[in-house]
């Protein structure tokens, strides 16, 4: 086909590509994302071969200026990346041999896509989980604030959605703190695991030519060479690592925002979210939605998504390299695409929340909150506690019936119930003093979660 451009691989071949094939194998639409990791691996390679002598001084100056165009080319949106060319690897070195002649041919020297991909793709990922990290540092910086402004906000904890025993609002977001502690521990794993460098592995069998694998992975940051060459080329598993630490953060995001949807509704009415958070209806104009909340919650599905198609696509696979390796890499662009704009907008979201306090205290004064703690009081008399439940079980039944709240029984009604009661246990059943007494390590009275917001806030000086 005139005017068709000649493939890097095509020495062997007869016939053209079929433009079906060209658009269906073709990954420059997505590895695009890969060209300056692509700019800096050739650099690297190039400056190995020049110390190994396989380039002289002029040609390794002309592949060097000819690398650095390209890059300032990319960076300004200026490249232009041809479907034909597959690939971000053949794009770029078409483009250094367009623009040096043919020494820039002598840069594919020693090495493979397969290698090369491995490497761009690691690079990659490598600055993509340090935004990760610093987004999940940023995060729990704003929990920790928010705990220490709203120490003494108590609102209803709740077990099975019913409320159970009232909590601190404080302790409440360190137990996020708690999560995304764990999560950025699981990035941070994935990280030293992925910083190493496939490269000098070639197609899959080492090469012919002495290479410097460990001044290469140096000069990239890597800490240092995979060591087999046929599983540098071909496991992801550092994919999997980021995708699955992904996933999990996922899931903890998606239980906050699940909370901030059922606050700021009516029903709970605990929260007001922010305006420039929130939408409404083009119908109904009373409305206001929890969007934000709502598609953080959602896009969880599309990352454990993402997961399963790594999972699957590697599964099976024989080693080494299988084209199929090249659908690695929009489940691992996505997630990172989908969870860094989150990072990016919930801490200014949860710090523009209005809390209605007031909302959250009636809500701990109605439902029997204190009931674990009546019948506590019974037990720490010498009542069986299972006796003391079911003493409190009872009374409680009659506050049904009756319409009343335990606080609002006169001493004649609680001892129908509990005989042993004295008047001292309804002032031991007032709200602050049910949740302060929960002093037990780690628990939500006041000077426990004092405690863990100091800690929070060593940790975050680290
Ligand atoms: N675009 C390819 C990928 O992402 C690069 C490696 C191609 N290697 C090969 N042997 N065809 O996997």
């Amino acid at each position: 086909m005139a005017g068709r451009i000649k493939k890097p691989w095509a020495g062997r071949f007869k016939g053209q590509t079929d433009p079906r094939m060209d658009r269906f194998q073709a990954s420059i639409g997505f590895d695009k994302r890969l060209a300056l990791a692509d700019v800096a691996v050739n650099l690297a390679h190039g400056r190995m071969l020049r110390r190994l002598g396989l380039l002289d001084d002029r040609e390794w100056a002309a592949i060097e200026t000819g690398l650095r165009e390209i890059e300032s080319d990319i960076r300004a949106g200026r490249f232009e990346f041809k479907l034909e060319l597959e690939d971000v690897h053949m794009n770029l070195e078409a483009a250094l041999i367009e623009r040096v002649g043919p020494v820039g041919a002598k840069i594919h020297t020693g090495r493979s896509r397969n290698d090369q991909v491995a490497a761009d793709f690691r690079l990659y990922l490598r600055s993509g989980v340090d935004e990760v990290l610093a987004g999940l540092k940023a995060l729990r910086r704003v929990l920790v604030r928010l705990a220490r402004e709203h120490l003494e906000v108590i609102l209803p904890g709740y077990t099975h959605l019913q409320r159970a025993q009232p909590v601190r609002l404080a302790q409440h977001f360190l137990a996020y703190f708690q999560m995304l502690g764990r999560d950025a521990e699981r990035f941070a794993q994935a990280r030293a695991r992925l910083n190493r460098s496939p490269l000098g592995a070639a197609a899959l069998a080492g090469t012919t030519f002495a290479l410097d694998r460990e001044a290469v992975a140096a000069e990239l940051g890597f800490d240092g060479p995979v060591l087999n060459s046929i599983d540098a080329v071909s496991d992801r598993d550092f994919a999997l690592d980021f995708v699955s630490a992904a996933a999990v953060l996922m899931v903890h995001l998606s239980r906050l925002a699940e909370e901030l949807v059922l606050w700021s509704s009516q029903e709970f009415g605990f929260i007001e979210m922010p305006d420039s958070f929130s939408t409404g209806s083009s119908i109904m104009p009373q409305k206001k939605n929890p969007d934000a909340a709502e598609l953080i919650r959602a896009k969880s599905g599309r990352v454990f998504g993402h997961l399963t198609a790594l999972l699957t696509m590697l599964k099976g696979l024989p080693l080494a390299y299988n084209k199929d390796l090249q659908e690695d890499k929009e489940p691992v662009f996505d997630t990172l695409e989908t969870v860094l704009p989150i990072l990016e907008l919930l801490p200014d979201l949860l710090v523009g929340l209005r809390f209605r306090e007031e909302r959250m205290r009636a809500a701990c004064l109605d439902g029997f909150l204190e009931a674990t703690d009546l019948a506590d009081w019974l037990a720490a008399r010498g009542v069986p506690f299972r006796q003391a439940h079911q003493q409190v079980g009872e009374l409680v039944g009659y506050c049904l019936d009756q319409g009343k709240r335990l606080g609002q029984l006169s001493l004649e009604e609680l001892r129908r119930f509990c005989p042993r009661a004295e008047a001292e246990a309804l002032t031991w059943l007032e709200l602050e003093a049910v949740v302060d007494r929960r002093e037990s390590l780690g628990g939500t009275g006041r000077s426990e979660v004092v405690r863990q917001i100091e800690a929070a806030l060593k940790e975050l000086e680290d």
